[in-house]
């Protein structure tokens, strides 16, 4: 598999706090990335870092053979990596089909094609039905589609998610686990940031864990779960139990 994205040794500091330490990870074409790792571990600075929010204090973030580091978030998700938030970030004001267009502005000037890319993802992310709704009237499931939806329009290579399952029930989920694993099957690379492992472990290629801002371990699934230092730091010993039954 190709390298398309390369994490090299990024730190990033808020004063005397080390949020993210000499972090190191690649990303291959057409693979999904998983992020774990405790509150306050550092995966969400780690995605500003990558897509233009913060600027590293050091290290090197590189697209392809694309030195990016403190690229601008705009010209990063031109480029073609965008990101969600973890706290969702709905236009309130505007339906469904306008949030998404917003996205899809980013490579076209004119109403009628965005609205051919909303239309489009909508289909892919089940939102059709409610194009008409405004953003700030959607149940929370619907806003973190909206996200999602969003993100694709701007149609990247690279669909960073940061906790979009949080607050889903099982079903919601599972809508969420089978879109991620079409997007890749459509080509895309993911990075995914998540706390529910049942929901991750089944569609990761690999696994990076970061604790207190360093990563202490990468590696597929069945390694992970199995990890010494990572169940001591993050999944506990009743997921390692569950995960030794099977
Ligand atoms: N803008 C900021 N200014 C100061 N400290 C920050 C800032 N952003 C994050 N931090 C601190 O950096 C550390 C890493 O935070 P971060 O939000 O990256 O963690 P996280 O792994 O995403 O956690 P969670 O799982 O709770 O979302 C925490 O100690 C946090 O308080
Ligand atoms: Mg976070």
């Amino acid at each position: 598999m190709k390298p398309i994205l390369n994490i090299d040794n990024i730190t990033m500091k808020f004063g005397s706090l080390v949020a993210n330490e000499n972090v190191s990870f690649t990303i291959h074409d057409n693979e999904i990335v998983s992020l774990i790792g405790p509150n306050g571990a550092g995966k969400t600075t780690l995605f500003n870092c990558i897509t233009g929010f913060y600027k590293p204090f050091s290290g090197k973030v590189t697209y392809m053979d694309k030195d990016i580091t403190g690229w601008t978030s705009y010209d990063v998700c031109k480029l073609g990596i965008t990101r969600t938030f973890q706290i969702v970030k709905t236009l309130k004001e505007m339906t469904v089909e306008e949030n998404i267009m917003t996205g899809a502005f980013l490579h076209t000037k004119k109403r009628i094609e965005s609205q051919k890319i909303a239309e489009e993802v909508m289909e892919l992310t089940d939102l059709t039905r409610k194009k008409n709704i405004k953003g700030g009237s959607l149940t929370i499931v619907d806003k973190k589609r909206v996200e999602i939806a969003r993100a694709l329009a701007t149609r990247p290579k690279i669909l960073m998610l940061d906790e979009c399952m949080a607050g889903l029930n099982q079903t919601e989920i599972k809508d969420v686990m089978n879109l991620c694993l079409k997007l890749k099957d459509s080509g895309l690379s993911l990075l995914i940031v998540e706390h529910i492992m049942e929901a991750i472990m089944p569609i990761s290629d690999n696994i990076v864990v970061l604790n207190a801002g360093k990563k202490i371990a990468e590696g597929p699934p069945e390694e992970i779960v199995d990890n010494d230092e990572v169940i001591k730091a993050y999944l506990g010993d009743k997921y390692h139990a569950k995960s030794k039954k099977h």
